[in-house]
């Protein structure tokens, strides 16, 4: 007789494990197009394969798998629809969690089959896989660095309103977002700061994307897009340089070296703004109760950057890491914020 307890663990166990299939699923869901052909109404299995050229029987189970999860609701008349979870796997949601399905679906998801090899090896997965690191690929691969970028862009949407409570911009005239992408933080910043004007700076694939971009939101006047590597020289005499979601991506030296570069950019009187997450961002301040997002989102995402960067490569840190990080790049933390989803906005200045 197993005891209660026992019990509950070992489902709950089973539901962690089958979690690779739910997520799987909801990825095949997406890469079909499921989720825009639900956008405006429900339609039944049989509709849906006739329109996205797929199997209805196989189909109609795709679905009803993730009817339990809240991602579609069957009608009473056997269509699906999409809830408003669902509805975050369409493209035009703010903050949509469609591209970075599109990435689990592909290199990512293709990395996470090779963790054991990493964990043995400390070796990157996603080298293993690709034969070179990531931003390499991505540089030769634009169709897929357009979907990291709206992946990158669609989860600082979730942040970006905490990013703006905490910080004011209008004291910066001219900031430079290095490794910046293709410009969407600069471009919303810039939005909200009418006074200051902006540079980008991404490797030369981001170039075309960070133009577009620009060009879009009106911004031409205001904003320029430059290719760049970081650990070569950075624009210089700037009075912000943004490092967003960047240093995560490198082990210590590489990260001290890209701070250096951006610190012998800086004039005397600017500032550098480091915004990731913090391993320590969640406990006692309230932020993150055990099982809440902010609590689990940095060990998981720590392996997922294992994974990508291999055991020399990037890493999740906590506050006295990136302190420390500053300091060897002499740099000094000045102020350190800690947001509600765990992200740090660190503002440094030369020693
Ligand atoms: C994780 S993304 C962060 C993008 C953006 N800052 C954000 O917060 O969403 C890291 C960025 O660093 C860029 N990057 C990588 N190596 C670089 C290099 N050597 N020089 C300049 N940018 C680089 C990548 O192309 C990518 O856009």
């Amino acid at each position: 007789m197993l005891d209660p307890e026992t019990h509950d663990h070992a489902t709950r166990m089973r539901m962690l494990l089958y979690g690779q299939l739910v997520s799987r699923v909801i990825c095949t869901a997406v890469r079909l197009g499921v989720p825009e052909a639900l956008a405006e109404r429900s339609r039944s299995a049989e509709e849906l394969a006739l329109q996205l050229v797929g199997h209805a029987v196989s189909l109609d189970r795709l679905l009803r798998a993730l009817v339990p999860f809240g991602v579609f609701t069957e009608e009473a008349d056997g269509t699906f629809a999409l809830t408003a979870l669902g509805r975050t796997l369409l493209p035009e949601t703010p903050g949509t969690a469609q591209p970075t399905a599109l990435l689990l679906a592909g290199e990512v998801g293709r990395t996470w089959t090779d963790l054991e090899h990493t964990v043995r090896t400390g070796d990157s997965a996603f080298r293993r896989q690709f034969g070179r690191d990531l931003f390499e690929y991505l540089e030769q691969q634009p169709e897929r660095r357009e979907v990291f970028d709206r992946s990158q862009e669609a989860g600082l949407r979730l942040e970006l309103d905490e990013v703006f409570d905490a910080v004011g911009f209008e004291r910066y005239p001219w900031i430079v977002d290095v490794g910046g992408g293709n410009g969407h933080l600069l471009c919303e910043l810039l939005a909200r700061t009418p006074g200051s004007t902006g540079t980008v700076l991404d490797l030369p694939g981001t170039v075309p994307l960070a133009e577009k971009r620009i060009a879009e939101e009106g911004l031409t006047r205001r904003c320029t897009a430059v290719a760049g590597d970081f650990f070569a020289h950075v624009t210089p005499g700037a009075d912000l340089y943004i490092l967003s979601h960047v240093l995560h991506d490198w082990g210590w030296a590489r990260a001290v070296d890209i701070l250096r570069t951006c610190a012998a950019a800086m004039p005397a009187h600017g500032r550098l703004m480091v915004i990731d997450l913090v391993t320590d961002g969640a406990g006692p301040d309230g932020s993150g109760t055990e099982g809440a997002v902010p609590h689990r989102l940095p060990a998981v995402m720590d392996v997922y950057m294992l994974s990508l960067f291999g055991a020399a490569g990037g890493r999740e840190r906590t506050r006295a890491e990136f302190a420390a990080l500053l300091a060897d790049a002499g740099l000094e933390s000045e102020e350190t914020k800690v947001l509600p989803s765990g992200m740090a906005v660190i503002t440094a200045r030369r020693r």
